[in-house]
């Protein structure tokens, strides 16, 4: 099938790839890009753990077509971070122990960050919605949403968008 240009800026730099037009996302970013951050898990739309933001909308790498997201803005969990600084939704994470085998954990990182960056102060009704999509086999949920609520209480000067 022949290739198609797709250019968007990923975690704030200028990307270009070709891609089949029926490419998704997920698929450029991980043999494309390089960005393994966010997991392929199911492919279909049901485990979270491929979530990445486009424009600021939380959004499943593996349902979005790559070519659908010519000239947006992608996040994903790889530049969460600031160089060596954890966003804080990171270190809630680590500091509760919100993570096992990490599979999950791209997807809750990326949808906490969503759900923090429109509604900084989430109940905990709001924060288990908020992760509602992402499938988690190991740690029953309870230290996740216990990070994001840390996160969330964490000084507002210390949240990035
Ligand atoms: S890999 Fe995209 S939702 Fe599971
Ligand atoms: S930590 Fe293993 S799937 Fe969530």
């Amino acid at each position: 099938m022949r290739k198609i240009p797709v250019q968007f800026r990923l975690n704030g730099s200028d990307r270009a790839a070709f891609a089949d037009p029926a490419d998704n996302l997920l698929t450029v970013l991980r043999r494309g890009l390089n960005d393994f951050g966010p997991k392929y898990g199911c492919g279909q739309g049901t485990c979270g753990t491929c979530s990445v933001l486009i424009d600021g909308e939380l959004r499943l790498a593996c349902l979005t077509l790559a070519a659908a997201c010519d000239g947006a803005s992608v996040e994903t969990v790889s530049g969460m971070a600031n160089g060596p600084d954890l966003h804080p939704v990171q270190v809630a994470f680590m500091e509760h122990f919100a993570a096992q085998c990490g599979f999950c954990t791209p997807g809750m990182l990326t949808a906490a960050k969503a759900l923090l960056t429109r509604n900084p102060n989430p109940t905990r009704e709001e924060v288990v919605e908020a992760i509602a999509g992402n499938i988690c086999r190991c740690t029953g949920y309870a230290p996740i949403v216990e990070a994001i609520l840390a996160a969330a209480r964490a000084a507002p000067a210390q949240r990035r968008s």
